[in-house]
């Protein structure tokens, strides 16, 4: 398994790979990921396996937050999964972050989505207590907006501050 940071040449083959995903991931735009290979390729390692895009990490640095890494979407191709591509791939983000001295990383998932709940939590990334508790995982109401509960999970890197 080759890691690799998200270049503009394997933008069709991140899209296609994101189809994939439903009903918890769906493609972004060209454009998007654009911005994502131009503004953020550190933090948005791709996995390839007998040079098949076989899964993709997109995570952003904080900059109004610079002590905070989110992950924005994982995705292992189906042929792929279980396969320890989402292990290496979150892993490369963590070390990426721990040398940009981020204090976290943290990403959010559906409450029903039971496997990323387990991978998540496999990986050493714990769910953030919130205000209400769906299918045994803590959410927070309204995270992303009305409607749109989500359980918020997080690797700490250090603690809260320097002290
Ligand atoms: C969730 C997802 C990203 C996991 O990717 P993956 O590459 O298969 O994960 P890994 O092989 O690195 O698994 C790491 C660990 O997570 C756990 N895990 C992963 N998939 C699991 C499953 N289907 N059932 C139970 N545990 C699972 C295991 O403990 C695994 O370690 P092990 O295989 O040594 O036991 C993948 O299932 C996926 O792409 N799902 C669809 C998209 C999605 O829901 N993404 C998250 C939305 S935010």
């Amino acid at each position: 398994m080759i890691v690799q940071p998200l270049n503009q040449k394997q933008i069709p083959d991140v899209i296609a790979l994101m189809g994939l995903g439903e009903p918890y991931i769906t493609p972004r735009t060209y454009s998007d990921y654009w911005l994502y290979a131009t503004l953020f390729s550190s933090t948005c390692p791709l996995a390839v396996i007998d040079d098949e895009l076989a899964g993709a990490v997109i995570g952003f640095r904080s900059q109004d937050d610079p002590d905070e890494l989110y992950v924005q979407d994982v995705m292992t191709h189906p042929s792929y999964r279980r396969k320890g591509v989402v292990r290496e791939l979150l892993n490369d983000v963590l070390s990426r972050a721990k040398a940009m001295d981020c204090r976290r990383v943290y990403l959010t998932s559906e409450p029903s989505n039971h496997v990323a709940h387990k991978t998540w939590t496999t990986l050493g990334f714990t769910n953030v207590p919130g205000d209400d508790i769906v299918d045994g995982v803590s959410v927070i109401t309204d995270f992303k907006g009305p409607g749109k509960t989500r359980a918020v999970y997080e690797f700490r890197l250090r603690p809260d501050s320097h002290a």
